[in-house]
């Protein structure tokens, strides 16, 4: 199927999903259960959401894998695989911050980040409705309008994102390369919405973003559309994004970064 219209499913279901979120968090939400910590929290509606975006992707594409972060991995034998994290930015949600996502992207090849060829990819905030768009060789899009990273900047001049893990003992080391990296750069944002953090690269409005402990389901539909945005999203060395690291930027930036970021940690 072309790589259109594999994000053309993408999108709807997206939509449909945030409506759902949106729906549910009008209603009241509290936290189901917790995960790999007491601050990883799931809550119904985030599970309610991937049921529904599981159910409508395979009504569509019924021999496709589906791999959520609420309920795992389902291998298909189409050879394509849909990566979904239903509500990116839960903690946010549960907060009522408008500010969490949708994540939707299909991969060609193993469910794994260090392999997978992302064919297309969503990221819809349902509260703002912004869309972010990706195909593989067709470039990115903000509602339909193509987006850029943007220019290359020193990194004394780089609003810079990141991310922290639910992990402790990774978030004490995490927070002491922010103390050293918060005096190299203009700022540090952390919004809490990694697939937005990602957009936000690929849209120009930070210069750079990284994160340590990120899942697949947090950055496959935004590697995608930053990249076909014109960023590095890099793992170490140029490697492919893991849960070792993260770094999305422009490729003048992310070298200088990753650079900065080693010499204070990694
Ligand atoms: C989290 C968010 C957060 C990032 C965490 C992620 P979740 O995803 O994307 O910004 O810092 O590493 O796990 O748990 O809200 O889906």
């Amino acid at each position: 199927m072309p790589h259109d219209e594999l994000l053309t499913i993408a999108s709807t279901i997206a939509l449909r999903a945030g409506e759902l979120a949106k729906k549910r968090r009008t209603e009241g939400i509290e936290v189901a259960a917790t995960k790999s910590s007491p601050v990883d929290i799931v809550t119904e509606a985030d599970r309610e959401t991937e049921a529904l975006i599981r159910s409508l992707l395979m009504d569509a594409r019924p021999d496709d894998g589906f791999f959520g972060e609420e309920s795992g991995a389902d291998p298909g034998s189409s050879g394509l695989t849909w990566i979904v994290d239903p509500i990116d930015g839960t903690v946010n949600y549960l907060y009522g911050i408008p500010h969490y996502a949708v994540s939707i992207a299909v991969v060609e090849g193993e469910p794994d980040p260090l392999t997978w060829s992302a064919l297309a990819g969503v990221v819809i905030n349902p509260v703002t409705t912004e869309l972010f768009t990706a195909t593989l060789g067709g470039g990115a899009a903000l509602g339909g309008a193509a987006i850029h990273v943007a220019e290359s900047v020193d990194l004394s001049q780089a609003l810079v994102a990141t991310g922290f893990s639910y992990d402790s003992a990774t978030r004490a080391e995490q927070g002491a390369v922010i103390a050293g990296l918060l005096s190299m750069v203009r700022d540090i944002r952390r919004m809490g919405t990694a697939s937005l953090d990602i957009c936000f690269v690929a849209s120009g409005r930070t210069n750079a973003y990284f994160e340590r402990g990120l899942s697949p389901w947090d950055h496959a539909a935004g590697t995608l559309i930053a990249r076909e945005a014109g960023a590095t999203v890099a793992g170490l060395d140029g490697g492919a994004p893991s849960r070792d690291f993260i770094l999305a930027a422009h490729p003048a930036v992310a070298l200088e970064l990753e650079r900065a970021i080693r010499a204070l940690a990694l």
